[in-house]
């Protein structure tokens, strides 16, 4: 949501912030821009669309210049266009601003700046911060932008130059998150790490109320006031080759097709084979503690929220706990009920969702535990839970999420397994379910061998089609859920997922030929009733897709086709029903000449309400 980068070094600062906002460019892609502090002054150039139309932009006349700062947008405060692009400047053009974030007393404060005669170019949020900013401005940008940054209200992580001190950049984070990267003699500051992994590896993690001032000889970080604050500098295990597409037409194929290694990732070092159980000391919760826990709410958004409908199941299943999911933003805001005996579980991938974390303070704030399942190390949620497991599943870069959600399953399946094993599940039954995950990864292995057999039904049944229908029951009704939005998010065909044997109340009225619907009916315990479900659909004229085990005739005789996936425990199918929905949706996505990595008005990591 808005990526932000800046530079102060040796190097040329506009080549290094464009390959930086290319990186970040999932992090919204609405406009882009960069200002560049050289001989002239300040340098800006901006451009509506992706990072592409500001390369061409600046196609033979880079600025030149060693201290810059660049922008990719999501647009919250104003359309899309170029005047809306960041960087925005104050009231003499000589201060340059790019923010992520929201202010949220910007009206007031235009206002204001008004009446003392500023004028704006632009309908955002961001240039009324720079105006203030300006209005401090007395030849010192650091206390001008603290002064400023003390009347503002809201979210905000952003970086400001100005044309009249070339040695000095500073950045500032409430909110939205914001790191320094520390390379020989240079420095850097971003939303997350993938601008500077190229340079370095060094980071250094800004907290809300934080700023940092960069110069030529290091940097310092301070709050609002003036005190001086001494920050560790942490080493990031990501490497550029990482964040990279490695020959895949797009992300989100590479990462569909990392499965087998990020699962494996996720798992290792967590199994316990002979005590039938999983180790998560990272939880920092001693058996006692776990065996006092009451209740577990699961907060998270999107794909995340999917998979904590998935550890409710295998929660209440196997623990026999009672567990509520919640969408962070809305747990958030309606007085939840919880207190020091409830387990509050926060999924997020990227860990800076703003209202996932804002559930995850708000559950500490009334006292509960907070665990974390996490896949950007260092990230403000996992930072700020009181425990967790990371995903290891490595960076994400493609908007729907994918590898992410099957390690967040497996995270949850191993939270679920310890305290499991703590109440009541036998020491065979926690090593039977451990053989099941180990099969894991060589099974989705096996799904990804088959894709070409997925890209056909994507063109047979969905490639015409403008609505589709997911149903799956069980453990597998969340992953309708998610097939059904992997399916919108990318391309654009509208899907719903619902529990099969719902749809009797409701969407069977949408049926007929024209309306492909997809089953997830693996051979469980409510294989029979899907069965049902299915004749019922067939009778009124859709058309049937459905995934299944090897061997079950009785739905191949049913269904217009079938996609079969290997057998596993019941809780554990979702992790590979998930994969050939995947697949499915890239395939459509692909066969419709949608932009499967950037699809339109989404952002990979949503940093504002
Ligand atoms: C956005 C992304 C989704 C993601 C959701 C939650 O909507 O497009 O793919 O599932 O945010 O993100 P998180 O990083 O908290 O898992």
């Amino acid at each position: 949501m808005c990526g932000i980068v800046g530079y102060i070094g040796p190097r040329q600062a506009a080549g290094l912030l464009l390959e930086g906002l290319r990186r970040m460019e999932y992090r919204g892609y609405d406009s882009a821009g960069i200002a560049v502090v050289n001989g002239h002054g300040l340098e800006i150039t901006k451009a509506a669309g992706k990072v592409t139309m500001l390369e061409l932009e600046l196609e033979g006349k880079m600025p030149t210049g060693t201290l810059g700062i660049g922008h990719t947008r999501w647009a919250t405060h104003g359309a899309p266009t170029t005047p809306n692009a960041h960087p925005h400047t104050d009231q003499s053009g000589r201060i340059a601003v790019i923010h992520n974030g929201i202010i949220e007393n910007s009206s007031a404060i235009r206002k204001t700046l008004e009446r003392r005669g500023h004028t704006f170019k632009s309908e955002t949020d961001t240039e009324v911060l720079a105006h203030l900013v300006g209005e401090y401005y007395s030849g010192d940008l650091e206390e001008a932008v603290a002064a400023a940054l003390r009347e503002v209200d809201g979210a905000y992580g952003l970086a400001i130059i100005s044309a009249d001190e070339p040695g000095v950049l500073v950045a500032a984070r409430k909110g939205s998150p914001l790191l320094v990267g520390v390379g020989e003699n240079e420095w850097f500051v971003a939303s997350d790490a993938s601008p500077l992994l190229q340079y370095t590896r060094s980071v250094v993690y800004l907290d809300d109320g934080e700023m940092v001032v960069l110069s030529r000889d290091g940097y310092r970080v301070r709050n609002l006031e003036t005190t001086r604050i001494s920050k560790p500098v942490n080493q990031i295990e990501w490497d550029l080759a990482m964040v990279e597409r490695n020959g895949y037409p797009h992300f989100m194929l590479k990462e569909i097709c990392e499965q087998p290694e990020s699962l494996h990732n996720t798992l290792r070092g967590h199994l316990l084979e002979e005590e039938g159980t999983a180790r998560v000391t990272g939880l920092n919760l001693s058996d006692d503690q776990l065996k006092q826990v009451e209740r577990i709410v699961i907060t998270a958004c999107g794909t995340s929220w999917h998979s904590a409908l998935i550890g409710e199941y295998m929660l209440e299943e196997m623990a026999r706990i009672p567990v509520e999911v919640e969408y962070a933003s809305e747990f958030r805001y309606r007085n939840p009920v919880v207190d020091h005996r409830t387990l509050v579980i926060g999924i997020s991938q990227s860990g800076e969702t703003a209202d996932t974390l804002a559930a995850i303070r708000e559950a500490k704030r009334r006292g509960a535990r907070t665990v974390g399942l996490v896949n950007v190390v260092g990230s403000t949620i996992a930072r700020e839970v009181d425990g967790g497991i990371y995903l290891h599943a490595g960076p994400e870069v493609g908007v729907a999420s994918t590898k992410a959600f099957t390690s967040q399953v497996a995270a949850l399946a191993l939270v679920t397994l310890r305290i499991a094993r703590l109440r009541n599940l036998s020491i065979l039954q926690g090593r039977e379910f451990i053989q099941g995950l180990r099969l894991l990864p060589a099974q989705i292995a096996r799904i990804l061998e088959r894709s070409s057999e997925l890209e056909h039904l994507a063109e047979r049944f969905l490639g015409t089609a403008t609505n589709a229908l997911y149903l799956g029951r069980g453990v597998n009704f969340p992953v309708a859920l998610e097939g059904a939005l992997k399916l919108k998010e990318i391309s654009y065909i509208h899907a719903e997922g619902y529990p099969a044997a719902e749809m009797k109340h409701g969407p069977i009225a949408l049926i007929d030929e024209n309306m492909p619907v997809v089953f997830i009916a693996p051979k469980d315990a409510v294989h029979s009733k899907i069965v049902s479900n299915i004749e019922e659909v067939k009778a009124r004229g859709g058309k049937v897709i459905a995934l299944i085990n090897e061997g079950d005739t009785e739905i191949e005789r049913l269904a217009d086709a079938t996609f079969t996936i290997p057998v596993t425990l019941d809780l554990l199918t979702p992790i590979l029903t998930s994969i050939p929905l995947q697949l499915l949706s890239y395939y459509v996505a692909v066969a419709r000449g949608c932009n499967v990595d950037q699809p339109r008005n989404l952002a990979k990591s949503v940093t504002v309400e």
